[in-house]
């Protein structure tokens, strides 16, 4: 294997280009190591060479990372801990080279990628939206081993370091820049002459003079100071611990690695750092992470795609979802029309619209211009004028069947030839409202999940008569937004309103049995579900909860049928948080408590209430959703468990480090699933029944997976 190139020119800059072959991405693996310390060495002792720009040969990126296929395959510390000390040898080597040394930066740089940056002794990075730098091993359960926790703190500071380290957040050009993490920020056509400019001016340097972190002083002194760091780490400890609730031990461990390295300098904090690392690598937490990984390639890659090009989007109903789709459209280069029935409404999209591009822009996911290049693309109207030339109307008016089906007749009235037309319903049939429609083949299912600027899933509702190229569109354009598509058939609340309503009511109706608000989402958020049931409820809004339990009520049947409590809440003028009523307390939009005066809505005639252990909090509401899962996959509203666990966990984040629902139900094992289920079907009726599916797997021994 050759991935390595380089080429020296007159003035001495030896330019390496990192291209592996066979591969669209860059990745350091084994083999790749191997050949790039070989490399080193040959590098330092040419004495020709004066100064060094490490680049990548790839289009849009410069390196992922590691193998992750290799990580996977660790099974054993040891073999952890060799594979870091083998990495960190050879990132001493290039850190160690007798000439400056710059990596020249554009698209993705993660993980093992910025460690290699990290060694270099300078870095250039492209102002584009697709350069993104991270170290986002606590996302796989694991921690940054080739240096990373020993380098970055000392180049950008404490609290930065920890910034990025603890969360695996990415971090863009503008923060780059301001932390000191890039030396020069420039456009992706000037990368190698900036670069090369600065490895010349640096000659005779091998390491700039000041390795300081960049920032504030007050900030500095206070991240140097050694009683005073000891605070930083003590705080960071603390929202670690309250952020993971022990679910999650790879943040905790990389606190660990960069407090050591501070304190001991040089070569015992790479050791330690390659111990960590090797402790969690071999977890179970770390493999279920790391499947989650893989199960977002596999929406990422597009088995079929779509040949439609689409340009103009046109969006139905300016409110809060409306705003969101119209901002990403817009951000990804369409351009955007968007309708409601009043000016104000328009304008309140419009805004919501602006809100999302200058929050982006805050965090320096786009630049000033793009943000309002982004923006300009959107227009507002009360009429159809301009939807003629949509490629695509997403309609997101209000969840009535009876509006959906005018608009969707009205949009055909103008629209052009082939275009086509998909709701963001997030419980209406499709079929039903195809009914409308003189082209069904064009109607299809576009759920968003709100908000839709952070939620990276988007169910493809296929209705009866939808056409597979309709489909396949909607799947490619989803891509090309950059969210993750599923594909599902249509049927009450399709697959991820349908698992996450019946949980949610069980929390209901547990609370109606005795059980207190704050014990109900306590015992669901150390499960490590991202908010309590009952908080979820507030956020999403009661009302709507209320009239999607209804709808899955007549969709299917008596088994679902909701508890009296939601209801009455609802008709009592509990909505939740967006009238500051509900399960909790809110000033503002702040959460202040739970309101106890939810307890006095619950009707005399539930019958007698008792207190319910956290452990059967957690177990009726997983085994409800597992149950409904199972029958999703015999209704075939989805084919595969797979798909159906990345559904749950980029749709509703059911928890990563469980590594899906039916992984889950899997390592309870389909048998004491079904006892469970019919232990809680005795005591409380048919919504418990096992489906016919997992009883033959608690028979036969088999699993989902
Ligand atoms: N809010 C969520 O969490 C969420 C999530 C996913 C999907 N959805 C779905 O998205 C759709 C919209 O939800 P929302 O939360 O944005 O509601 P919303 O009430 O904020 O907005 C609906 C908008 O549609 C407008 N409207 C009504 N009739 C119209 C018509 N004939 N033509 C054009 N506009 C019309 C209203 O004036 C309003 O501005 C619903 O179908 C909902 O089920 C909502």
């Amino acid at each position: 294997m050759t991935a390595f190139t380089y080429e020296i020119d007159k003035d001495g800059i030896a330019v390496l280009t990192f291209d592996l072959p066979g591969e669209k991405v860059n990745k350091l693996t084994t083999p790749v190591m191997r050949e790039l310390d070989a490399l080193i060495d040959g590098l330092a002792a040419n004495k020709d060479i004066r100064g060094l720009v490490f680049r990548s040969g790839k289009e849009g990126n410069f390196i992922v990372g590691a193998d992750i296929a290799e990580i996977r395959g660790i099974t054993d510390s040891a073999a952890g801990e060799r594979l870091a000390r083998s990495g960190q040898a050879v990132f001493a080597k290039l850190e160690a080279l007798p000439f400056p040394t710059v990596a020249a930066i554009h698209g993705p740089c993660m993980g093992g990628g910025l460690e290699l940056a990290l060694a270099c002794a300078y870095r250039v990075i492209t102002n584009d939206q697709k350069t993104a730098l991270a170290l986002p091993e606590v996302r796989l359960g694991i921690i940054p081993g080739f240096g990373g926790t020993q380098r970055l703190p000392r180049l950008v500071g404490l609290t930065n370091a920890l910034d990025m380290i603890l969360t695996g957040k990415s971090v863009y050009a503008g923060k780059a820049k301001k932390t000191g993490l890039a030396d020069e920020i420039t456009y992706k056509e000037l990368l190698l002459d900036r670069a090369r400019a600065m490895a010349k001016k640096a000659r005779g340097k091998p390491r700039p003079s000041k390795v300081r972190a960049k920032g504030p002083l007050a900030k500095r002194v206070f991240e140097d100071n050694p009683l005073t760091r000891k605070l930083v780490f003590r705080i960071a400890e603390k929202n670690v611990r309250r952020e993971t609730r022990g679910n999650y031990p790879a943040p905790l461990a990389a606190l660990d690695a960069v407090r050591f390295g501070l304190a001991r300098k040089g070569e015992e904090g790479y050791r330690h750092e390659a111990k960590r690392l090797a402790e969690l690598a071999p977890t179970e937490v770390s493999k279920n992470l790391i499947s989650v990984f893989y199960l977002n390639e596999t929406l990422k890659k597009d088995p079929m795609p779509s040949p439609v090009r689409m340009a103009r989007a046109g969006v139905l109903g300016a409110g809060v979802m409306g705003g969101g789709i119209a901002q990403l459209f817009a951000e990804k280069g369409y351009i955007v029309r968007m309708k409601d029935i009043n000016a104000k409404a328009v304008g309140a999209g419009l805004r919501e619209g602006w809100k999302i591009f200058s929050k982006r822009q805050k965090k320096g996911v786009l630049t000033a211009i793009q943000a309002r290049d982004g923006f300009d693309r959107i227009t507002g109207t009360t009429d159809y004028a301009g939807f003629g030339a949509s490629d695509i109307a997403v309609e997101a008016v209000i969840e009535n069947m009876d509006v959906k089906k005018s608009v969707l007749s009205e949009f055909e009235q103008v629209a052009k030839e082939g275009a086509i037309y998909a709701s963001n319903t997030s419980s209406l049939s499709i079929t039903e409202m195809a009914k409308a429609s003189k082209r069904p083949d064009r109607v299809v299912g576009m759920h968003f999940f709100n908000p839709v600027e952070k939620m990276p899933l988007v169910e493809v509702v296929r209705g009866e008569k939808t056409s597979e190229e309709t489909v396949a569109a909607i799947a490619t354009l989803s891509r090309k937004l950059g969210k993750l598509p599923v594909i599902v058939n249509d049927g009450p609340g399709f697959l991820v309103n349908r698992i996450l309503m019946l949980y949610l009511e069980e929390a209901v109706t547990m609370l109606e049995q005795g059980a207190t608000i704050e014990a109900i989402d306590d015992a669901l958020l150390k499960f490590g579900m991202p908010m309590g049931a009952l908080i979820l409820l507030d956020e999403i809004g009661i009302d709507i909860a209320h009239k999607v339990s209804e709808i899955l009520y007549r969709g299917l049947g008596e088994r679902v049928k909701p508890g009296v409590l939601l209801g009455a809440l609802y008709k009592e003028g509990y909505f939740g948080k967006k009238n500051g009523k509900g399960f909790y307390r809110y000033q503002g939009r702040k959460r202040t408590g739970p309101d106890s005066s939810v307890y006095g809505r619950i009707p005399a005639h539930t019958g007698g209430r008792a207190v319910i252990s956290p452990e059967e909090i957690v177990d009726r509401s997983v085994l409800l959703m597992i149950k409904e899962a199972a029958l999703c996959l015999e209704e075939n509203i989805i084919d595969r468990p797979d798909l159906l666990d990345a559904s749950l966990i980029f749709g509703i984040g059911f928890p990563p480090f469980r590594g899906g629902l039916l992984r889950y139900a899997d390592k309870l094992g389909a048998k004491m699933v079904v006892e469970k289920l019919e232990g809680f079907e005795k005591k409380y009726g048919e919504r418990f029944t096992p489906p016919k599916s997992l009883l033959e797997l608690a028979k036969t021994g088999k699993g989902f997976y």
